[in-house]
């Protein structure tokens, strides 16, 4: 029976029998930290090999180029095979980068303000009134604060399983003050949601008021399956050239979880043009990017196949970890009416709803018997759930038998707010 059926003496009882749990949590002095998606140490294991000596043997790429020294600003081909590969794009669409795809982002969105996007007739966009900016929510907070800190003005727009609400988005972009939008393609951060093709062609086609409109489209779990493989998708830059608006889109991944985060590649693609356009700025930017880890890792993974073989040992580690989180949330939660929540079939994530303005209370109790998790809020634009719900949970780093328990906290805690919430009425 659904809670809010239930008679007030009824859910009462529900509430001291809950709180008991609850104090005897936090009586044993608990420190679990869910707060971020990085993978664990058995994940980070699977890459060791490529930190041995006979992938760098020669030092040098394909094309007879010296990895240890300057030069090859694009990228050595044997990663920029690999990354395109990986991303679906050609070899002259991208440029592999450093070690972060998010540092890249940044820096483009950095350098549409300085210099804007190369689009006759356009200005850099600190030189207009305002920018305003489409975010998908529930989103990822690195990509809301690095637009939220260039002052732009955050618009959320709801996703609805299969990306986000296409119809207020044609709406928006009507206004020429916006000026853009990220999407996370696949397996999105932290909904686990896969945009459809007809979403992605609706966003390769609509028509813009600003004529630089730019898409940031991270496909950062392009290959983050759980199951069989990675969903199949419609790319996003394909569908920008097939819809005419070739430099729409900006596409960027990185192998940050699939070999080393903070020490992985990073690649941004585009359309020819805006390729050009970026190495134009890049070259000033700097010299190079590691090649010598450029050199490692495209001899590690080799192609395609390969990322994917070594995905499948990631997905064999994480899937128990995801069906853990889906078992106990079901065993407890399941017919009250209290909670909704993903069950991706990729990514890194499990994003759950409570009942309206109940997730910042359910992370502060959670944290009163030792489990962090990312505060609430955290998913939306300016950190403000306006019906304060949302929840991101990251099963990938705990060890199993910690996750379990913080999971168990975790629905005594939903529980406990409920109830009160559903008492206040
Ligand atoms: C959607 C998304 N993009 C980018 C990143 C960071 O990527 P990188 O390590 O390549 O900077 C993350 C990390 O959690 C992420 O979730």
């Amino acid at each position: 029976m659904e809670y809010k059926d239930l008679a007030k003496n009824e859910l009462k009882e529900i509430l001291a029998e809950e709180y008991r749990k609850f104090n005897d949590y936090k009586n044993l002095g608990l420190s679990y930290d869910m707060t971020r998606g990085k993978p664990c140490k058995l994940q980070l294991d699977l890459s060791n090999e490529m930190e041995s000596e006979k992938f760098l043997q020669g030092f040098h790429s394909i094309s007879d180029q010296e990895v240890r020294n300057y030069g090859v600003l694009d990228g050595i081909p044997e990663a920029k095979k690999l990354m395109s590969e990986m991303l679906g794009v050609g070899t002259d669409e991208l440029v592999v980068g450093g070690s972060s795809s998010l540092n890249l982002m940044y820096d483009m969105l950095v350098r549409f303000m300085l210099f804007g996007t190369g689009t006759e007739g356009c200005k850099p966009w600190s030189k207009e009134e305002k920018i305003k900016w489409i975010c998908p929510v529930p989103g990822y907070d690195r990509h809301f604060l690095i637009t939220e800190k260039l002052g732009f003005e955050l618009i959320a727009v709801p996703l609805q399983g299969d990306g986000p609400d296409m119809d207020r988005i044609e709406e928006l972009v009507k206004d020429a003050n916006v000026k853009g939008m990220w999407m996370i393609p696949k397996y999105s951060n932290p909904t686990g949601e896969v945009y459809s093709d007809e979403k992605i062609r609706r966003l390769a086609s609509m028509k813009t008021a600003a004529k630089d409109f730019r898409i940031l489209c991270d496909d950062a779990y392009t290959v983050h399956f759980l199951k069989n493989g990675p969903a199949k998708q419609l790319n996003m830059l394909e569908a920008c050239k097939e819809a005419g608006n070739p430099e729409r889109v900006f596409l960027f991944g990185s192998t940050s979880k699939i070999t080393f985060p903070g020490s992985g590649l990073s690649a941004v693609c585009g359309s020819e043009k805006n390729v050009k356009y970026l190495l134009t700025y890049l070259n000033i930017q700097t010299i190079c990017y590691d090649k010598i880890n450029q050199l490692r890792h495209a001899r590690f993974l080799g192609d395609y196949s390969g990322i994917i073989a070594h995905m499948k040992k990631h997905a064999k580690i994480l899937l128990p970890k995801f069906e853990a989180v889906d078992k106990i949330l079901n065993e407890e939660l399941n017919g009250l009416g209290i909670l909704t929540w993903t069950k991706p079939e990729g990514g890194y994530f499990i994003s759950i709803d409570t009942l309206p303005g109940c997730a910042a209370a359910v992370v502060a109790k959670a944290k009163e018997c030792g489990v962090k998790f990312t505060p609430a809020g955290s998913t939306f634009p300016y950190k403000k759930d306006p019906d304060d719900r949302n929840i991101r949970i990251a099963p990938t780093l705990p060890p199993i038998q910690e996750l379990e328990a913080a999971i168990r906290i975790l629905c005594v805690c939903v529980k406990i707010c409920s109830i009160e919430k559903l008492l206040e009425a």
